[in-house]
């Protein structure tokens, strides 16, 4: 059966920081792992706009010597209506891994299940756990590690969050996340994680003395009419200065891009030196490449 990656809860801990390994490795070396994956297929199925998580698997792919296809929301027959078990099981017989940005959580699940081929979530409404593999890369890199780190997350209780949850569930990191009340993650996978992940409404609680802040837009992509609404509620939530005071003094501020600036964090921050956004950017290549490695070298 093929390895999937829906959520990060398809990784066991060594997985992870292997892959971690593995990429910081990659990447120390100057950019290209190897050719591993000469004569592979990588589909890229994206029902949703993307600068980094697209070029970033593609350029991965290319470097490991394989090629990819890019099927944007028209190019096939899902447009139509084509059902994901006949797409899935079609696709399988012509690719060797499937990347997938999509709205649901249920249509991924729905392509592993009847993939022959790995399934990699990169991005749904509800995870995006490409993204905080790359994000742990990169707290790794600066911070030589992760233990004994607080992880603050403020802003939107969101598919970011959420996968920062497993994360923090599956390698025991202290994460505390400040969210509105109505936008908090479910509670369900909250207490899944264990008592290291709590969830409060003041952002300075989150913030004080955290080695690392994250935030995210306030409205997702397919959020975009509950725009001007959660602008006024999540006002409090913006990572400014101030609340960088609060943190450690060698803290990293991230943010996975794309940014409003003005909105969830202050232009001043987010272009200041406690920024790691564009490292944090780059460090998706490597770990793509790291991650392509593991689910089809043989
Ligand atoms: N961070 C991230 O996933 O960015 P894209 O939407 O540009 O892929
Ligand atoms: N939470 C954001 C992340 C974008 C990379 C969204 O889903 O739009």
């Amino acid at each position: 059966m093929a390895k999937h990656l829906l959520t990060l809860r398809d990784l066991s801990k060594e997985e992870i920081m292997g892959l971690i390994q593995r990429a910081l490795e990659i990447k120390s070396g100057g950019g290209q792992a190897s050719d591993r994956l000469k004569g592979k297929t990588l589909g890229l199925i994206f029902d949703k706009p993307s600068t980094r998580t697209r070029v970033s698997f593609e350029v991965a792919m290319f470097r490991l010597g394989g090629s990819t296809l890019y099927l944007g929301r028209a190019d096939t027959q899902m447009s139509r209506n084509e059902p994901a078990k006949d797409t899935a099981r079609v696709l399988s017989r012509y690719l060797d891994a499937l990347a997938i940005r999509t709205f649901g959580q249920a249509l991924v699940k729905e392509m592993a299940r009847w993939s022959a081929i790995p399934v990699i979530n990169a991005l749904t409404d509800q995870y995006h756990p490409c993204q905080v593999l790359s994000d742990l890369m990169t707290v790794v890199e600066k911070k030589n590690g992760l233990d004994g780190l607080k992880i603050a997350w403020i802003g939107d209780g969101n598919n970011v969050a959420r996968s920062w949850i497993n994360a923090a569930g599956i390698l025991g990191l202290e994460l505390v996340l400040a969210c509105p009340p109505g936008y908090h993650p479910g509670k369900g996978l909250v207490q899944w994680a264990g008592g290291n992940v709590k969830v409060v409404e003041d952002p300075k609680e989150a913030a004080r003395g955290a080695h690392v802040i994250n935030t995210d837009v306030w409205a997702s992509m397919g959020q975009e009419e509950e725009k001007e609404e959660r602008i006024k509620i999540f006002q409090p939530y913006q990572v400014d200065q101030s609340l960088v005071e609060l943190a450690d003094p060698a803290v990293i501020v991230m943010h996975c891009l794309p940014a409003h600036r003005g909105e969830e964090i202050t232009e001043e921050v987010l272009e200041g030196p406690k920024s790691v956004v564009f490292d944090q950017a780059e460090n998706k290549m490597h770990l793509h490449q790291a991650l392509l490695e593991m689910l089809l070298a043989k």
